[in-house]
């Protein structure tokens, strides 16, 4: 078991202290880091006690530890899973070779790019929720949304970590760059279209989280199979932080769900517009927010057919999640199908990962949904929620800017832009979430469109003061 050592400025795991070069590095960017959290991290909320989950050691067991903290104490630092003795290759044309606790000089540029891109993600979510804060639904769902804003911050620290550790002067530059792009900015926007959205309601925070930070899970899973064996350390014990973030989107949706259908059985009626007059949310405008953050967060694995995906499985940089489930693991001989607006096509296995990857994570992503649809039928009602065909409404790849239907049927351009609003938020759908959203902050009170939460964090009962405003 390893435990992180909170004595040093930086707390960490990685002994930075016998690296004075690498310690002076971070302890220059670690005031930058704070003054981008005071100033693009969750708005007013800096002097509040927040109940935060702490990592204290990266075991399976025991590496959270809970209590107040003022967010811009939290010890964010560089806590990296356990090395395994003798780790070799996983996958690829090196596939059984040791692995690697250097930067091969060949793969340099694109490992920093891999890292950067992942990087940029986690400042970018926290500043897309950084007024969410003043309309929270209750204090747990304050609590949660802090604990993954400062998660986000910490997952920031640990790709800063692999850049100023490994890819010196270079690797310094990008690390003060992923502070400089900011969500949404005109001049510097974040790398990611997706990190670009504005979250101003919390239906969509929760959507964000279990669609998109699933896709988080997805790329740390594919990373963690990196030969590059410090990548696949630190995005191992990511995994264990992003776990929580989709417990927040999976149950937020959930209780949206419970609380609708609460609603649905009082009036005694399906209809949409009666459900929103008793100030819930109607299902059919939660699966226009399924449909649009489902679709955008599809674009974050990239094109249908890939040479970059290809190569970087090749060259062992980034694996399948879970790879060690696939029989092959070199993949010189296999096809896949794809289907395109052209037809059918064989494709070399290699340049569909993508893909593979996507359709993984639509089975993930389906689990939530099981859940929620059992919940409506239970409740005797019919409506249930789906997910979006892989081909609505892309933005990447084979059927971008396609006029697809939510169930992947090819329109006309004229047809589907009529229909739109019907399937993914209109101005009056935001408009009428908007006007759902606002503050109840009196311990264990709950906003009106959703329902309390089974249980507290950490076995506290929901009444919990888990924010203790000043
Ligand atoms: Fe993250
Ligand atoms: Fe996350």
């Amino acid at each position: 078991m390893s435990s992180i050592n909170y004595a040093e400025k930086i707390p960490n795991n990685v002994n930075l202290v016998s690296d004075r070069t690498l310690q002076r590095a971070l302890e220059h960017w670690q005031p930058h880091f704070l003054e981008w959290w005071k100033t693009m991290g969750p708005s007013d909320f800096q002097a509040a006690d927040v109940y935060l989950r702490t990592a204290i050691s990266v075991d399976a067991q025991g590496w959270a530890h809970y209590g107040a903290v003022k967010m811009p104490d939290y010890r964010w630092g560089i806590f990296l899973a356990d090395p395994l003795p003798g780790r070799t290759i996983g996958f690829g044309d090196q596939m059984g070779e040791p692995a690697w606790q250097q930067v091969p000089g060949e793969y340099r540029s694109t490992l920093r790019r891999l890292i950067v891109t992942q990087g940029d993600t986690e400042p970018a979510s926290v500043e897309q929720q950084r007024l969410l804060g003043h309309t929270c639904p209750s204090l747990y769902d304050l609590r949660n949304l802090f604990q993954v804003n400062v998660e986000e911050g910490r997952h920031l620290w640990a790709m800063v970590y692999l850049l100023h550790a490994y890819f010196g002067r270079d690797g310094r530059e990008e690390a003060e760059e992923l502070l400089a792009r900011h969500s949404g900015d005109a001049d510097k926007p974040r790398i990611l279209t997706t990190f670009n959205e504005p979250i101003s309601d919390w239906l969509s925070f929760y959507c964000f989280t279990y669609f998109t930070d699933r896709d988080g899970k997805y790329q740390l899973k594919s990373l963690a199979e990196s030969a590059f064996d410090p990548l696949s350390r630190t995005c191992r014990f990511m995994l264990t932080e992003e776990a929580h973030h989709m417990f927040v989107g999976e149950t937020g949706i959930g209780r949206v769900v419970k609380r609708t259908l609460e609603v649905m059985k009082e009036l005694g009626t399906e209809d949409p517009a009666r459900v929103r007059a008793a100030g819930a949310v109607d299902l059919p405008t939660l699966q226009k927010y399924l449909n649009f953050w489902c679709s955008s967060s599809l674009d974050l694995f990239g094109s249908e057919i890939s040479s970059n995906s290809a190569a970087n499985f090749a060259h062992g940089l980034k694996g399948r999640p879970d790879e060690s489930q696939y029989e092959d693991h070199v993949l010189r001989e296999k096809t896949m199908a794809l289907l395109t607006p052209e037809g059918e096509q064989q494709v070399p296995m290699l340049n569909a990962l993508n893909e593979v990857m996507r359709e993984s994570y639509l089975r993930d992503c389906e689990i939530g949904l099981k859940r929620w649809n059992r919940q409506i039928e239970r409740a005797g009602f019919p409506f249930r929620l789906t997910l979006p065909s892989s081909r609505f409404r892309r933005s990447i790849g084979a059927w971008a800017g396609q006029p697809v239907d939510p169930q992947g049927t090819m329109l006309s351009k004229k047809e589907y832009e009529k229909r739109l609003p019907d399937w993914i938020p209109s101005e009056a759908d935001r408009a009428f979430v908007h006007s759902l959203q606002q503050k109840v902050v009196a311990p264990g009170k709950m906003a009106a469109w959703i329902a309390p939460p089974e249980r507290g964090i950490n076995n506290l009962p929901v009444e919990y003061e888990y924010v203790k405003l000043q």
